[in-house]
């Protein structure tokens, strides 16, 4: 697999910078926060992967269900020679491989190009791929965003992004309508989307995923802690801080907090800086939008996609949508 390193090549320190620029900001407003996407450093990654084969955690196995079914269906929608596929937050590659498989199975040619934050989720995946005289891989290690704004030039082949995972709910409402917008934008008249959703259901079968028994979900979170200790030199106490995550029906969201189980102050070495917690005080971390099949379709309407098809399995937990790009020519053109 070639590999390319964003940020590693022009953006080790830009990147550090944004870390603690984020972190600092996050610890500095009223509710303090820290985006979800730093999660993925190489413990995070792992204990990702722990997560998504735990019993607790339907998201993975559910989706994976429904690729299953629909692999051998994909290439008879798009029936290219060459494909290519390009996933953002690829992760450890086990979905990819169904996707990929079903258009090597139907005798197509398929550029697989992962693009993932973590650079351990890159080396996963790069073990669990199959080699193939028809596969060419060629990961790239950088942000989503980054990586859209590779997309366009990577070659003028009939393109299927792949956006698996429900990671599309960890964005509030205006960034995925900038995120879709972008999406759409990068890609050529007639290209392909296929991404997963995660559906509302009962809160209990969404709390139970989110706070699994063997303390997966609770130690993914507080690593977030250890990173920061690490990379930013901070003092935190991990032990005075607990996972709190619930779904919230108002909002439609599953909602990831840390809790400070002290009054206390941490010091970012990094920074120069202190951090004063109240007792009971919370850091916001994850959102995690739960989505109904008829806002899937507006969504997509709305940022100049057309749906094809929702796939879903046979619970009704889950949907890989798969939009389309269509420009419409008007006919006095
Ligand atoms: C929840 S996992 C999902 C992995 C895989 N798509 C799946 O469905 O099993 C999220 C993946 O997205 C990556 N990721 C998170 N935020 C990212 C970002 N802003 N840019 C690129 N990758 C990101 C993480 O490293 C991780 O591998």
């Amino acid at each position: 697999m070639k590999l390319t390193n964003l940020i590693e090549t022009d953006q080790t320190s830009q990147h550090h910078e944004a870390f603690l620029a984020d972190v600092v900001n996050g610890l500095s407003t009223e509710q303090k926060s820290i985006s979800a996407k730093y999660f993925y450093d190489d413990i995070g990654s792992e204990l990702f992967q722990k997560i998504s084969q735990h019993h607790d955690y339907y998201p993975t196995k559910t989706e994976f269900s429904i690729l299953e079914n629909i692999s051998n269906l994909l290439p008879t929608i798009i029936n290219d020679a060459e494909i290519d596929i390009i996933e953002l937050g690829a992760g450890d590659g086990h979905k990819s491989e169904l996707i990929i498989n079903g258009f090597i199975n139907a005798k197509r040619k398929v550029n697989f190009y992962p693009i993932d934050i973590s650079e351990k989720a890159m080396q996963l995946l790069g073990d669990n791929l199959s080699i193939n005289e028809n596969l060419h891989i060629h990961g790239v290690v950088a942000d989503y965003l980054h990586g859209l704004a590779h997309l366009k030039a990577i070659s003028n082949n009939k393109k299927l992004v792949l956006f698996l995972g429900s990671n599309i709910g960890n964005f509030n409402k205006e960034q995925t309508d900038q995120f879709l917008t972008m999406l759409c934008n990068a890609l050529n008249n007639d290209d392909y989307v296929l991404m997963g959703f995660d559906l509302k259901k009962d809160p209990a079968i969404l709390n139970k995923a989110y706070n699994d028994d063997a303390g997966l979900t609770k130690a993914f979170n507080l690593n977030l802690l250890t990173r920061i200790n690490r990379e930013l030199g901070g003092d935190i106490d991990i032990t005075q801080f607990m996972h709190y995550g619930f779904y919230n029906p108002y909002r439609s969201t599953m909602e990831s907090y840390l809790i400070s189980l002290a009054e206390q102050t941490i010091t970012l070495k990094a920074a120069n800086q202190t951090f004063h917690f109240k007792h009971l005080e919370s850091i916001h971390l994850e959102y995690s939008h739960k989505f109904t099949p008829s806002g899937i379709t507006k969504l997509a309407e709305h940022n100049g996609f057309e749906i094809t098809q929702l796939f879903s399995d046979e619970k009704d937990y889950f949907i890989d949508a798969l939009f389309h790009k269509i420009v419409h020519k008007d006919m006095y053109d």
